[in-house]
């Protein structure tokens, strides 16, 4: 048995949750592979609207598994909320989410690291969830972490001092003020709840699950764009969140990836700093944030939007060897009249459709443009009752990156999605 990845293919907020949501009743078990509560992901069903950050979006299916797996990183506050607001919802999930020894653990001082480093970047700051992402993974690189099997050992406490302490040092290099006290009682409330979980080994785990013929999905977090090797570093996040970071953040083999479902918006969106190609600063841009509510679920700040970048999508395509593709937000278009996307980009006064490393420098987009439709397509259940223009869209997009397009999501809802 293999086990099927599904991710964003660009900046991130592509609808991750959502489709995993939709998905996670044919698969036994869904599996976080990397990143941490910098990650938002909203599912909505029966009048419910929730945004999950550590926990795997396969929570509201009461017979599925869930794993944290190694490669993420935990802050025991949030992940402390996110489960008292999960019982507070009749959702207890103590029997079915299992977390993995080795994921490392956010520090209250890893935030303040973030926030120091950040605030002393001035103009050049990355934008930042200020989760401590960044430092955290940092300290796992550095082989200084701590992580989650550490927190059942004795010394515990004093590896957390420890390394607090040289936390502190360094934060002291940067004359920002901090006061970590009450942030830290709750931090080691959540060691505890932390301790009433299933803490397993997920490479053993899964390896096992898939010889049982388990099927597994892994959830991705961030999109391809932000990877810490691919994307447009350093605008980037810690982790590698292509398909390859399912690997090594679960320990399985790569000849274990089955299929790889790539989630796109039918447009773009990017929160934080950083080239974007196809940024609208207009009325357009202006009317893709109102109609889709752009705004971060994580911090609640406005996301920068634009038209699709097909160059982009075919490096996202390729760096996971995407085998199916899943459109959303396809609903937030109607009423554009027209509708661009991105075919080419100029650089240096050459025309590419690559997207190269040069990503921080100006690049031109050159647009093809397509005739927008009007009709509300929210409610549509099947692709026959599609306008015609939209159908030209996406048959547009699925030659130009050679991936057949599965699902087409037209609404937040569990229920607004088209399966094809
Ligand atoms: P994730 O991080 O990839 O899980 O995505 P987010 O949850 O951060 O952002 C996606 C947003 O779009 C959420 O508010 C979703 O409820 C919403 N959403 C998902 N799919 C659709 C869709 O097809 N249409 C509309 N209008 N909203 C959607
Ligand atoms: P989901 O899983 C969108 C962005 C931040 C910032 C950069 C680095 O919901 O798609 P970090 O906190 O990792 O140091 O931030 O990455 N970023 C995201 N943008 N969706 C996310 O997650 C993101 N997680 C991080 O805005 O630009
Ligand atoms: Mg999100």
């Amino acid at each position: 048995m293999k086990l099927d990845v599904l991710l964003g293919l660009q900046w991130g907020d592509e609808g991750k949750g959502k489709i995993v949501d939709v998905l996670a009743s044919r698969y036994n078990v869904i599996a976080r592979f990397q990143g941490g509560p910098n990650a938002g992901h909203s599912l909505e069903f029966n009048d419910i609207k929730h945004v999950l950050h550590t926990i795997p979006s396969g929570v509201f299916r009461p017979d599925t598994i869930n794993i944290i797996g190694n490669g993420v990183v935990m802050d025991p506050v949030i992940f402390m909320d996110e489960i008292n607001e999960l019982r507070e919802m009749n959702v207890d999930i103590t029997k079915n989410l299992y977390i993995s020894k080795r994921a490392h653990l956010i520090l209250p001082s890893h935030r303040v690291m973030d926030a120091a480093l950040e605030a002393s970047k001035g103009k050049t700051k990355i934008g930042s969830t200020l989760k401590g992402i960044g430092p955290t993974y940092m300290d796992k690189i550095g082989r200084t972490g701590l992580r989650v099997g550490d927190i059942i050992n004795s010394g515990f406490e004093e590896k957390y001092q420890h390394l607090t302490q040289k936390h502190k040092d360094t934060i002291s290099q940067y004359n920002y003020n901090f006061d970590i006290d009450e942030y830290e009682k709750k931090w080691f409330e959540g060691i505890e709840l932390i301790k009433s979980f299933k803490l397993i080994e997920s490479e053993h785990e899964i390896n096992k699950y898939l010889e049982e013929e388990k099927l597994i999905l892994a959830e991705g977090a961030q999109g391809t764009l932000l990877d810490i090797d691919f994307g447009s570093y350093p605008f980037v996040t810690s982790s590698n969140t292509i398909c390859a970071g399912a690997c090594t953040g679960l320990g399985i083999a790569p000849n274990k990836i089955g299929n790889v479902v790539g989630i796109f918006k039918a447009y773009c969106t990017r929160v934080g700093s950083g080239p974007f190609p196809t940024e609208l600063e207009d009325n357009d841009g202006e009317t893709l944030r109102k109609q889709g509510h752009e705004f971060g679920a994580t911090t609640g700040r406005p996301r920068r939007c634009g038209w699709l970048d097909l160059p982009a999508l075919k490096y996202a395509v390729m760096l996971n060897g995407v085998t199916e593709l899943v459109i959303t937000k396809a609903d937030v278009l109607t009423g554009f009249e027209k509708i661009k996307v991105c075919t080419h980009y100029i650089l240096n006064e050459k025309q590419i459709d690559y997207m190269p490393y040069e990503i921080n420098e100006p690049l031109t987009p050159i647009y093809k443009e397509f005739n927008g439709w009007s009709q509300d397509i929210s409610k549509i259940t099947s692709y026959e009752e599609l306008p015609i223009e939209f159908k030209d869209y996406i048959k547009y997009i699925e030659s130009q990156v050679n991936v057949p397009i599965k699902v087409i999501s037209v609404g937040p809802d569990r229920d607004e999605t088209i399966l094809l």
